[in-house]
């Protein structure tokens, strides 16, 4: 069964097909990453407007790719929450418009479950599972129970890990996205050369707090300046990932030990992290459990992992009426059609 998947949440638009879940056909991104480079970050505005351009070609080249017409499609997943909202209305406008001109069933997909999905391209994983899920704006910690039923055991307080290095990277004045910028950095540093705190946050001891780490590097930078000397940015990215990534893994290894998981999963742009990946590694080997990541294709925002799990919602029956509308926010575990 061929999905034709489609996103647009922030600034990738992204079309793929895949067949049955796990077969890429094709899998097509544009991005506006080099307009938002000037700015220090993403300009929504932008953002849809690249989407408005672009998403026409950009499906018909994922069709194209895959050797095949709307008349072979089961039906049209797209992303519909969360994310930049002027940008996952054009997505999803398109995937109405689509779905109405081919008579075929629109399966809504929250951009999270994609990225979790985007394990199912790569390896021959199946649920249930323990899930790090690390992008631009959320940091969770998932227990994925079935490909379409979760529950959030652990999630972000203020920033998200990635917020926290992209924020990082513009004050140490690397180029956006900064999560890129220091893990490409860092391997020249010394981690140990700045002290960061490992924050503890009072609600839930699997929630995390990337603010105060953030605030740090700000503090380091500023009294440096303040002071006329020279910071080694090296030294600091370095430092700082050591930070992010020791947050990351201290409740992960945690709530795994205390809910039982042998079979761990990262997910999100943030598992492209190099430092991320070793250190997930060494620890699964510590416990004797199973890692699984994206390949790197698959990390970053793209439209086979909404292809991918769209073809499980379409399974359980999670298809949408033309009604369909596009939202900001919304929990994983808690869907709104
Ligand atoms: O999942 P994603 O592509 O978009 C969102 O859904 O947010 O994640 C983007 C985030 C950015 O914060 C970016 O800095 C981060 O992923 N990122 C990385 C790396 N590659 C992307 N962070 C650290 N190391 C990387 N190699
Ligand atoms: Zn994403």
């Amino acid at each position: 069964m061929k999905i034709l998947g489609i996103e647009s949440s922030c600034d990738e638009t992204a079309a793929a097909v895949v067949e049955d879940g796990r077969k890429v056909l094709s899998n097509i991104i544009a991005t506006s990453l080099e307009e938002h480079k000037l700015y220090g970050g993403v300009v929504p505005e932008i953002a849809s407007r690249r989407h408005a351009e672009c998403i026409s070609s950009v499906v018909r080249e994922a069709l194209e790719e895959a050797e095949c017409t709307l008349d072979d499609i089961e039906a049209i997943a797209v992303t519909y929450a969360p994310g930049l909202i002027g940008s996952l209305l054009v997505g999803v406008n398109f995937a109405k418009g689509l779905a109405l001109a081919g008579n075929k069933p629109l399966v809504p997909v929250h951009h999270l479950r994609g990225h979790i999905a985007s394990n199912y391209l790569s390896s021959p994983l199946e649920p249930p599972f323990l899930c790090l899920v690390v992008s631009g704006g959320h940091s969770h910690i998932v227990s994925v129970k079935s490909y379409t039923e979760c529950e959030v055991i652990g999630k972000t307080c203020d920033d998200a890990a990635g917020e926290a290095l992209d924020k990082a990277g513009r004050t140490m004045k690397l180029p956006y996205p900064g999560g890129v910028s220091i893990d490409k950095i860092a391997p020249e540093g010394d981690e140990n050369a700045f002290a960061f705190p490992h924050p503890k946050v009072s609600t839930s001891i699997y929630d995390y707090s990337f603010s105060g780490l953030k605030t740090k590097v700000i503090n380091y930078v500023h009294n440096a300046q303040q002071k006329g000397e020279n910071i080694s940015v090296p030294d600091l990215a370095a430092s700082f990932q050591k930070a992010v990534v020791d947050c990351l893994l201290i409740n992960f290894e945690k709530a795994a030990e205390d809910f039982g998981f042998e079979k761990l999963v990262i997910a999100g742009g943030v598992s492209a992290n190099s430092r991320l990946r070793a250190e997930a590694e060494k620890m699964c080997k510590k416990h004797s459990w199973s890692l699984t990541i994206p390949e790197m294709k698959y990390c970053g925002d793209n439209a086979a992992m909404i292809a991918a799990q769209g073809f499980f919602e379409y399974k359980s029956g999670v298809i949408a009426d033309e009604s369909l509308n596009a939202y900001a926010t919304m929990p994983i575990d808690k869907l709104k059609i």
